[in-house]
């Protein structure tokens, strides 16, 4: 049986790079990368840039659709349902819970 990785807040600063890193380094497993894009709406609902330049979400999933054993499930982990589904259908075996909202929201 394939064993598999979770990577939540997989679009993140320090997700994104960590699920390329494990996608390279663990042949065996099947890697899977979690994220609802919240922080790219936080950002543009502030009418704020990335500091660094990023892909969009759709150049990020292709980037993942190439490497193979990748998946990236677009979903919030704050629904019970969502993250049941992902235990069920992914069957991790390790989680790196890396999905947060960092700081505080700027409310105008
Ligand atoms: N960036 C750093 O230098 C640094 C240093 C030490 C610790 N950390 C910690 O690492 C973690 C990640 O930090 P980061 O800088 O990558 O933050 P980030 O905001 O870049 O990434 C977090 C990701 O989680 C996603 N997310 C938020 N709520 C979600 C939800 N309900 N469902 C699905 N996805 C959701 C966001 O869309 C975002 O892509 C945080 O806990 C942070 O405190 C970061």
């Amino acid at each position: 049986m394939i064993e598999a990785i979770l990577v939540t807040g997989a679009d993140g600063y320090v997700g994104w790079p960590v699920l390329l890193r494990l996608a390279e380094t663990f042949y065996d497993e099947r890697v899977v990368g979690v994220d609802n894009f919240a922080r790219r709406k936080w950002v543009e609902e502030i009418g704020s840039v990335s500091a660094n330049p990023i892909l969009s979400p759709g150049e990020r999933k292709k980037r993942v659709e190439e490497l193979g054993r990748v998946s990236f499930v677009e979903g919030d982990l704050t629904s019970r349902e969502f993250v049941n589904m992902l235990i069920r259908v992914y069957k991790p075996d390790t989680i790196l819970h890396l999905a947060a909202q960092p700081s505080a929201r700027i409310l105008r």
